[in-house]
């Protein structure tokens, strides 16, 4: 069978449970924000029509990993169910210490207690909002060094995820001393969901060999990582991506993972690594706050859906579908003129807020007004990424972020064609009503991450 000769995507599986969704008004929707001050982080899910807050917990489970949940033991200590999660990791990053957690932060957290503190400094192609801060949390630094093209929105890189190898060797070999590790995020998810390509991680692996650094992927993303590398990178066409996933992990010295993206978990994490004394000091940490070393703040169904889930998101025909079905709505919209950033990303599609409200200065938070706007007009809830999430430093002052950015992320396997072209639809309308959409001012901020709890008013 030839897949290309069809235009339409069809979903690579039927629907075996359904969840109402509730219907909204306009009208209704405008008292939920005000009620929530402008914050979509703050509504309550059931007045969402469509969701695409994040990708991020809120994937559908197949009917093989809901009968694998009957599998879970919850022994204390040697549950079964870890060393069935233990080898579902292994088979795919061979580290030899896997210890889950809760959730990939907690793994960051974990980790970085060990490697962070004053003085440090811990390069990333671009960290994610809780990366950096529990790097920050720790008194270190935490840089981004992507690529140039990463940063310009309109770039058509393939690999825009990539880290920029001179920067990363202009700091090693003046500040080396104070890298405690190098991590790579795959993909980068600030960055637009875009892929780092194979031959850019092993020059970072080069790198780090050569000024003995520690090599961390934090890999939520990694199986469509993967699959945009054997769809871009020359050589890797006619290749399994289970075996381009273990060229990834093999480059790597650990990784800390957020099992609520590609493992298709509605919870769950991990931190995976080969250094031995490194891994007790992470373990002593793990059960002060999330476990024995054998549940690590899961319960043992928990571990036995991401085995199981681990071995389904690395099929050919869910990756061919999921890329696929992302780019269906970013295509879209760039049809009908809405700036996106480009290439459309593996989990994601951002908007460019920045150039869809020309007329707002960064600081008037684009990205915020134009996914409050989205919301108010369909039901529709994004996540803004840009000014309100990075834009503040840990000294209190403010600057704009590289890009404001809103994601439309898709959760996996959970909206069908129908409900895309719904959102398609409700962008077209709010573009033609884009240079009226009021800028914002935060009312009320806390001092980290004060894109999940801010109050905002419009700017009149
Ligand atoms: N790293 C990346 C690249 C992420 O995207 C996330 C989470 C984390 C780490 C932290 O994992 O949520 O399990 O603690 N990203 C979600 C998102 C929240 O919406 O992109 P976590």
């Amino acid at each position: 069978m030839d897949e290309l000769a069809f235009r339409t995507i069809i979903e690579p599986f039927r629907i075996h449970s359904v969840e109402p969704i509730k219907m909204t008004t306009a009208a209704h929707r405008k008292a939920q924000l005000e009620a929530a001050s402008y914050n979509l982080f703050q509504l309550h899910a059931d007045e969402v029509l469509i969701d695409l807050l994040t990708d991020s917990g809120t994937g559908a489970m197949s009917r093989d990993q809901w009968a694998a949940i009957q599998h879970g033991d919850e022994s204390y200590a040697g549950s079964p169910s870890y060393f069935v999660f233990r080898d579902a990791v292994r088979d795919l990053f061979d580290f030899e210490h896997v210890i889950p957690v809760h959730q990939g932060r907690a793994a960051e957290r974990i980790l970085f207690s060990v490697l962070g503190g004053p003085g440090k400094i811990v390069p990333n192609n671009t960290h994610f909002d809780t990366t950096r801060a529990n790097v920050e949390a720790t008194g270190a630094k935490a840089v981004d060094l992507v690529i140039p093209e990463g940063t310009d929105p309109a770039s058509p890189h393939p690999f825009k995820g990539n880290m920029d190898l001179d920067a990363l060797e202009a700091l090693l070999s003046t500040q080396g001393e104070s890298v405690p590790c190098v991590f790579v995020t795959i993909t980068n998810n600030s960055g637009g969901g875009q892929p780092v390509s194979l031959a850019n991680l092993q020059g970072v692996r080069d790198l780090c060999d050569r000024y003995g650094k520690l090599l961390f992927l934090d890999a939520c993303r990694f199986a469509e990582n993967a699959w945009f590398i054997r769809e871009r990178e020359a050589g890797q066409g006619d290749r399994d991506v289970v075996d381009i996933v273990r060229d990834i992990a093999a480059l790597a010295d650990g990784m800390t993972m957020s099992a609520k993206k590609d493992p298709m978990g509605n919870i769950g994490g991990w931190l995976a690594l080969d250094d031995d004394a490194l891994a007790q000091e992470c373990r002593n940490l793990l059960i002060l706050t999330e476990g024995f070393p054998t549940y690590g703040g899961l319960a043992g169904r928990d571990l036995e859906a991401l085995a199981q889930g681990l071995k389904e998101v690395v099929q050919h025909d869910y990756l061919r579908y999921r890329i696929g079905s992302t780019a269906y709505l970013g295509e879209a919209l760039e049809k009908i003129g809405i700036p996106v950033l480009s290439p459309i990303g593996g989990h994601a599609v951002y908007l460019d807020a920045r150039a869809l409200l020309p007329h707002l200065d960064p600081l008037e938070y684009p990205g915020q007004s134009l996914a409050v706007a989205l919301y108010e007009l369909g039901g529709v809830r994004s996540c803004e990424i840009g000014t309100v999430m990075f834009g503040r430093r840990p000294d209190g002052t403010e600057s704009p972020a590289p890009m404001d950015l809103v994601r439309l992320a898709i959760p996996r396997r959970t909206y069908t064609q129908s409900h895309v072209d719904y959102v398609i639809e409700v962008c077209e309308r709010l573009a033609a009503r884009a240079h009226r959409l009021p800028g914002y001012r935060i009312t009320h901020e806390p001092k980290a991450l004060r894109h999940f709890t801010a109050r905002f008013e419009p700017i009149r």
